[in-house]
């Protein structure tokens, strides 16, 4: 891209573009990843609920297929998070992402003291400053647009209220991004890159079963929906997905986990370990096995913009070309003032 005002990210990332591929549990493979970056963009492997010793291999695995720079995303909240903490940093790899909630001090000291770069999510302008004390080296704000776990804001207040805020390490969006104009935009607007997340989700190389990527083409963006919290007891991370039996299956879990609590015949720490573990595994059923009726197809609003299943190559230059055209266009506008 020859426009010097994607310098920052891709000097991050050590890219030619800077798009990121989000890390997507079940779905990010190590095939994913490759392509994603040896078409120029930035891969991310999906720590998830993974054990270490098959993120060991989905790393090494990664490492066949490219020589090129990729992600560990680790989500805060997996009973496997610290074993993949301590793999990923005796591994070397290059950049670890925390997501699910916010890392402490000492867990970002010791994914940067491997050598790693460090990338977090955030929130709230408070959180973004935290984590800028505790050393990271760039953040992700992510709209409630997108799919998977979200936060509950949407990205133009996010963009308001952190990425106009003059924090001055890289700042990456994501949720809700689509097209290559929107992305030409954003990096104006002075984020370093982007984040895509479900349009990778439904490209050719992704991990995800035929009938998954099937639904993507399927749905509208009123069908990706975020699971409500209805209960003050069970507290649930909110996660955006498409309407189907997955959705219908958890009321009935939460409600007989609630009875069971009234009556004492269950402890509540037990009762959260099942609710939070059923998104993973209802998120496994409909990526890995196709289950896409009770399984979970975790997605963004921006699955109704999706139409056809195309590979990476395609997603990326379609991309690049969207956001040259539109730098161009603006380039002209201003130049016309
Ligand atoms: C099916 C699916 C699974 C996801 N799983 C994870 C995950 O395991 N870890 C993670 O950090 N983010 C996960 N995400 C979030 C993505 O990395 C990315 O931030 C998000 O998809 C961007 O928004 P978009 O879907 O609107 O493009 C997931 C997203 C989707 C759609």
């Amino acid at each position: 891209m020859e426009f010097k005002i994607f310098q920052p990210g891709n000097e991050f990332l050590k890219t030619k573009f800077p798009i990121i591929c989000g890390a997507m549990s079940y779905i990010s493979t190590p095939e994913l990843v490759a392509s994603v970056n040896e078409n120029g963009g930035f891969g991310c492997l999906a720590g998830g609920n993974m054990s270490a010793g098959e993120l060991e291999k989905q790393i090494d695995r990664t490492r066949e297929l490219t020589d090129r720079n990729f992600a560990v995303s680790l989500l805060t909240i997996s009973p496997q998070f610290h074993e993949q903490l301590y793999l990923c940093q005796w591994k070397k790899v290059p950049y670890i992402i925390f997501a699910g909630s916010f890392p402490k001090k000492n867990e970002i000291k010791m994914a940067r003291e491997s050598g790693a770069k460090v990338i977090c999510y955030a929130s709230t302008n408070e959180i973004a400053r935290r984590m800028v004390r505790y050393g990271v080296d760039a953040l992700i704000i992510e709209g409630d647009e997108a799919g998977g776990y979200v936060g509950r804001k949407g990205l133009n207040i996010l963009i308001q209220e952190i990425l106009f805020d003059e924090i001055k390490i890289p700042i990456f969006v994501a949720g809700g991004l689509f097209c290559g104009k929107l992305a030409a935009h954003m990096v104006m607007m002075g984020a370093a890159g982007v984040v895509l997340g479900s349009r990778f989700a439904a490209s050719c190389e992704s991990g995800a079963h035929p009938n998954f990527k099937q639904n993507f083409l399927r749905a509208k963006a009123r069908d990706a929906v975020v699971v409500p919290q209805f209960d003050s007891q069970l507290k649930v991370v909110p996660i955006r997905t498409l309407r189907n039996g997955a959705l219908e299956d958890f009321y009935k879990l939460k409600e007989k986990l609630l009875k069971k609590l009234k009556k004492e015949k269950i402890s509540h720490t037990r009762a959260q370990k099942f609710v939070g573990a059923y998104w993973i595994h209802a998120l496994r059923n409909a990526a890995l096995k196709g289950d896409v009726e009770k399984g979970a197809l975790m997605a963004g609003q921006s699955v109704g913009l999706i139409k056809k299943e195309q590979s990476v190559k395609e997603i990326i230059n379609q991309l690049v070309s969207e956001i040259e055209s539109e730098m161009k266009r603006v380039k002209g506008m201003v130049d016309d003032l």
